[in-house]
C-alpha cells in the first residue's frame, strides 16, 4: 500500500529562502512516492499570531507559496486545518491520554519555561494553553489522516515522537490497531540555511532572503550579506563566505566545484560573487514569482483551492472519527 506522507505548515510570516529548501522543496519531493497530506496549521499559529488581518495574509501567503512551488491540489490533500473540525474533535480525545507531565516535558514550552526562570520571571510568563497543547493538537492532526511518514525540521521531532507515544497509549487502551504509529522524516541533505549574517536564516533573525519580492528588492537584500573586507584581487576561502553557502544550495556538485574555483583563483570581488548568486537564484525564483504574484490576484482562487480541499479531507477524517468515537462510547 502507498505510504502516507503529512505535514503541517504554520502560516506566521512571509516565505523566505530557508523555507523553500528546508521545507517547501523536501515537502514536495515527497509527492513522487507517497500520498500526500499538506495543511496550513492555522490553529497552531493562533498561539503567537493574534491579529486577523495577519492571520488571513499569511495563510494566504503560504497557500500561494505552495502552489507556486508545483504543489497539485488535485493529486495531494491540501487543506487548512481550522476547515477540518473532526482534527480539533481528536485533539480533545487524544488530550484525554496524555499524561501532563509528558507535556511539561516538550521543547516549545520548556524553552520558555527555562527563559522566564534565567530572566527571573513568572515560569508561565507568556505560555498560553494552546502554547502548552501544541503537541497534542499536532498529534491529532498527524494521527487524523493516520500519516506514516511525518517529514519535518529536526525542532519538530520530539512532537512526531509525542505523537506515536499517545497513539500507541490509545491503541493499548482499545485494544485495537486504530492509529498508525508515525515516523519523523528530517532530510539530512537538507542542511540549516544561513541568513544575510551567517546564523540560521529565520524571520526572528531578521536576517532573510524573501521567495516573492521584486528583482530590484531582491538583490538589495543579496547585497547586504555580510562579507570580511578582502579586495577583488585577494583568492577567497568559499567555506567561509556567507554567499557561497547560499549559492552553493542551487548548484549541481560540478557546478559548485567550479564557483569554489572561481573564489579560489582570485580576481573575484564580493559584489561580483553577489552578483552570481543573485542571477542564479533569481533564474530559479522567475517562474514561481509570476505564479505566486498570478494566485494571489486572481480573486477567490486560493479559498476555492482550500474549499475543495476541505470536503476531500473531512471526507477522509470522518472515516477515523467514527471509529474512534465508537470505541470511546461516545456516539
Ligand atoms: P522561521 O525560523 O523563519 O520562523 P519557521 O520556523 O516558520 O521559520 O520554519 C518553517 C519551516 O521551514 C520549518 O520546517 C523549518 O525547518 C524550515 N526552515 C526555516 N528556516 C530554515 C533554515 N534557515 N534552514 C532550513 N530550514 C529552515
Ligand atoms: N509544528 C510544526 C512547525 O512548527 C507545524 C505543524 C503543525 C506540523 N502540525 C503538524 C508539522 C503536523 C508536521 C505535522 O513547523
Amino acid at each position: 500500500m502507498t505510504k502516507r506522507a503529512l505535514t503541517g505548515i504554520k502560516p506566521t510570516g512571509e516565505p523566505h529562502l530557508g523555507n523553500w529548501l528546508g521545507a517547501i522543496q523536501p515537502a514536495l519531493e515527497l509527492a513522487k512516492e507517497h500520498e500526500t497530506f499538506y495543511f496550513i496549521a492555522d490553529y497552531h499559529a493562533l498561539t503567537s499570531v493574534h491579529t486577523a488581518e495577519e492571520m488571513r495574509r499569511h495563510v494566504r501567503s503560504i497557500a500561494a507559496a505552495y502552489l507556486a512551488f508545483g504543489l497539485d491540489p488535485e493529486k495531494s490533500f491540501f487543506y487548512r486545518q481550522s476547515d477540518i473540525p473532526e482534527i480539533f474533535e481528536l485533539s480533545w480525545i487524544l488530550s484525554c491520554f496524555t499524561p501532563k507531565g509528558f507535556m511539561n516535558r516538550a521543547h516549545a514550552y520548556k524553552d520558555l519555561v527555562a527563559k522566564n526562570l534565567a530572566e527571573k520571571h513568572d515560569p508561565d510568563d507568556g505560555v498560553n494553553m494552546g502554547l502548552f497543547g501544541y503537541p497534542v493538537l499536532m498529534s491529532a492532526d498527524i494521527l487524523m489522516f493516520n500519516a506514516d511518514v511525518v517529514p519535518v525540521g529536526a525542532d519538530q521531532k520530539q512532537h512526531v515522537e509525542f505523537a506515536r507515544d499517545i497513539a500507541e497509549r490509545f491503541n493499548k487502551n482499545y485494544g485495537e490497531t486504530v492509529f498508525h504509529l508515525p515516523e519523523p522524516r528530517i532530510s539530512d541533505h537538507v542542511k540549516t540555511v544561513v541568513g544575510l549574517d551567517g546564523r540560521k536564516m529565520s524571520k526572528s533573525y531578521d536576517n532573510t532572503i524573501p521567495l516573492f519580492s521584486d528583482e530590484k528588492a531582491l538583490l538589495k537584500r543579496i547585497n547586504q550579506i555580510v562579507t570580511n573586507s578582502q579586495a577583488p584581487e585577494e583568492p577567497k576561502e568559499p567555506d567561509q563566505s556567507h554567499i557561497f553557502a547560499l549559492h552553493r544550495l542551487l548548484l549541481s556538485g560540478s557546478e559548485e566545484k567550479d564557483l569554489r574555483a572561481k573564489y579560489q583563483a582570485g580576481g573575484m570581488g564580493w559584489g561580483m560573487a553577489k552578483k552570481l548568486f543573485f542571477e542564479c537564484l533569481n533564474e530559479k525564483l522567475k517562474g514561481p514569482r509570476t505564479e505566486y504574484n498570478r494566485l494571489l490576484a486572481e480573486e477567490g482562487h486560493i479559498e476555492a483551492v482550500l474549499a475543495k480541499g476541505k470536503g476531500r479531507s473531512r471526507a477522509e477524517a470522518g472515516k477515523l472519527l467514527a471509529k474512534v468515537r465508537e470505541l470511546v462510547g461516545i456516539q
